[in-house]
C-alpha cells in the first residue's frame, strides 16, 4: 500500500510498503520553503527518511532535499549530474539516468524525461514502485507522447502531475496526459503556490471524469492520500 502526502508545490512524502515488505518513507521535490508547506526543516530532525527524489535542479523541486538529507542519512536519488552535486556536500547519492530501471534496496525507480530545464543534468519525471503499488511524479514537464509508454510500461496506480500552466502543463495539457498514461488516481500538483501558476484544480477533475473512469483526488497541503 501507500500512503501520499502532500507538501504543497511539487513536494510530496509517500510511505511505501518495499519488496521486503517493509514501509520506506520517500520525498519528492521537498520545497519546503514553499509558501503552503505544512511542514519545517526542524520536523524532519528526528524522522526517518529513506530516499528523497529530486526530479531537476530548480529551486523550487531540489528546493530543501540537501539539508533533509543531511538531517537524516536519507540517500538523495537523481540524475548524474545531481546525485555528483549532492554527493559533493556529502550526502548520500544514488545516481541515475533517464529510462534505466534502478533497483534501490527493496523499491524500484525509472527516471522518466520530461520537457523542461535543468540547471544541473537534464530535467526528469519519476516512477517509483514498491511491493505493490506504482507511482508516477512526472516532475515540471510539458505533454509528451510518449506518457502513453511510460503509462503502458509501468501502469502506475497513482500519477501526481502538474497544471498550474505558464512553466509546465496547464489544465488542458494534463487532461490528455491522465488520458495518456490512465493511472487509476491523478493528483494534481505545481498550481497556485505564485500568481502564474494560478489554476482551479476543480477544472481538472471535472474534465478527467467526464472523459475517463479516472479519479482525481485534490489534496490540500498537508492532507493524505491512503492507497488502495
Ligand atoms: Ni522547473
Ligand atoms: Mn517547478
Amino acid at each position: 500500500m501507500a500512503i501520499i502526502k502532500y507538501l504543497g508545490h511539487a513536494a510530496f512524502e509517500i510511505v511505501l510498503t518495499g519488496l521486503d515488505g517493509a514501509e520506506k518513507t520517500i520525498l519528492i521535490d521537498p520545497w519546503i520553503n514553499n509558501p503552503n508547506s505544512p511542514v519545517k526543516l526542524e520536523d524532519y530532525k528526528n524522522r526517518k527518511i529513506d530516499y528523497i527524489f529530486v526530479t531537476h535542479d530548480h529551486g523550487d523541486h531540489l528546493g530543501n532535499a540537501i539539508d533533509i538529507a543531511k538531517l537524516t542519512g536519507a540517500k538523495l536519488v537523481g540524475i548524474f549530474e545531481i546525485a555528483l552535486y549532492a554527493q559533493e556536500q556529502g550526502v548520500k547519492t544514488v545516481d541515475g539516468n533517464i529510462g534505466g530501471r534502478l533497483r534501490i534496496d527493496d523499491i524500484y525507480a525509472v527516471l522518466t524525461p520530461a520537457y523542461h530545464s535543468s540547471n544541473r543534468g537534464a530535467p526528469t519525471g519519476v516512477v517509483i514502485s514498491g511491493k505493490d503499488v506504482t507511482v508516477y511524479h512526472a516532475g515540471d514537464t510539458g505533454l509528451f507522447c510518449e506518457m502513453s509508454l511510460i503509462g503502458e510500461l509501468y501502469q502506475p496506480d497513482i500519477a501526481l502531475l502538474p497544471i498550474g500552466g505558464h512553466y509546465t502543463m496547464g489544465v488542458k495539457e494534463a487532461v490528455k496526459a491522465v488520458q495518456m498514461i490512465r493511472p487509476k488516481i491523478a493528483i494534481p500538483m505545481h498550481y497556485n503556490t505564485f500568481p502564474p501558476i494560478r489554476t482551479n484544480p476543480e477544472e481538472f477533475k471535472k474534465l478527467v471524469e467526464s472523459t475517463t473512469p479516472i479519479k482525481v483526488v485534490i489534496l490540500k497541503p498537508g492532507e493524505t492520500l491512503a492507497y488502495p
